[in-house]
């Protein structure tokens, strides 16, 4: 697994990522869905496994949801999930923090 620094410092992140607010993160040719929320950040696939979707342009939900804007599957952003099992899971990315930065696993 390569770990890639997406941010340089927790204040940095935070400033970016506004809470319940996702985001569209391109790393290479990946499109990544960054998200955070009051329990953490969390980053999934961005395409949306019923039919391709930008889940960064969805919304999330108080069970801690990422809701697609096009068909409206949920996915849990810690599992992958979908709520009602009528698509694939997402991949999701780990992330970790270290001493000089925020760092996204590929
Ligand atoms: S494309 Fe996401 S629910 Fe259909």
């Amino acid at each position: 697994m390569d770990w890639v620094k997406i941010f340089s410092t927790k204040g940095q992140m935070e400033e970016a990522l506004a809470i319940n607010k996702p985001r569209l993160l391109i790393v290479g040719s990946r499109r990544i869905c960054l998200l955070r929320t009051e329990d953490g950040v969390a980053a999934v696939s961005d395409s949306c496994t019923h039919n391709g979707e930008s889940l960064s342009k969805g919304s999330l939900n108080y069970l801690g949801e990422i809701i697609c804007p096009w068909h409206g599957h949920r996915f849990n952003v810690r599992t992958g999930r979908e709520s009602g099992e009528r698509s694939a899971d997402l991949t999701v990315f780990p992330l970790k923090t270290e001493g000089d930065g925020i760092f996204i696993g590929l």
